[in-house]
């Protein structure tokens, strides 16, 4: 499983990158907003960082206007994907630039009816918002499961990133499900670490290990 880092936080990007945990970034408007940065820097760095897709999301709402966004967004860097909202004019601009061999990540997913125009339209990856399903009871997982089966039932190559991921568990379960791709905030991959059994045995051996006198250097 691909593990993509949602942030611009550069730092946090850097830090989880030296460990291998990094194949990718994705960014959207809010998270550009809470960096504090300008959006072509910021992004510039974070590909100088990472050497998998990172997405960069356009603001416009017509195609054409995506189009010419999206295209700006692709001059920074060669692993650019450029992010396109989930509307008709949304589809028009995955289309037309995957067309010209752009990658392109359709986000604000909530359907696999969605997903599977997505596909149709050359989408790279499909972006399903699972945190945010589940904020209004619905079943986040079972979207990825849906769209994971149609997917493969037609040998769609569009990639699942499951996205608006926000614990430990939506990752064990989207990893379950066979999503391609997670992108997680840096808290929650770091909190892929812990358990509270390893701290108790950790504790437990320290004591015992006190207890020895010894030491190993
Ligand atoms: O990748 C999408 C993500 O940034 C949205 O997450 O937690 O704002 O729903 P969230």
């Amino acid at each position: 499983m691909k593990f993509f880092v949602d942030t611009a936080d550069t730092a946090a990007i850097r830090e989880l990158n030296e460990l291998g945990m990094v194949d990718g970034v994705t960014t959207n408007p809010s998270l550009i907003m809470k960096s504090g940065r300008d959006i072509l820097e910021v992004t510039k760095e974070i590909c100088e960082i990472v050497a998998g897709p990172v997405s960069a999301e356009v603001v416009a709402s017509d195609a054409e206007d995506m189009i010419r966004e999206g295209k700006h967004l692709a001059k920074i860097a060669s692993n650019i994907a450029v992010k396109v909202p989930l509307t008709w004019d949304g589809l028009k601009a995955c289309k037309a630039l995957s067309s010209e061999g752009h990658m392109v990540n359709v986000t604000l997913c909530f359907t696999a009816a969605q997903a599977l125009l997505a596909a149709k339209a050359g989408a790279t990856f499909i972006s399903p918002f699972i945190g945010r399903m589940d904020d209004i009871n619905l079943d986040g997982m079972q979207l990825i499961e849906d769209i994971r089966t149609i997917y493969d039932n037609y040998g769609y190559t569009t990639q699942i990133l499951a996205a608006s991921i926000r614990s430990v568990n939506h990752i064990t379960d989207a990893a379950r499900i066979g999503a391609d791709v997670i992108t997680a905030p840096p808290s929650v991959i770091k909190a892929m670490a812990s358990h509270v059994l390893t701290d108790k045995g950790l504790e437990q051996f320290n004591a015992d290990w006190a207890k020895t006198g010894q030491k190993i250097l």
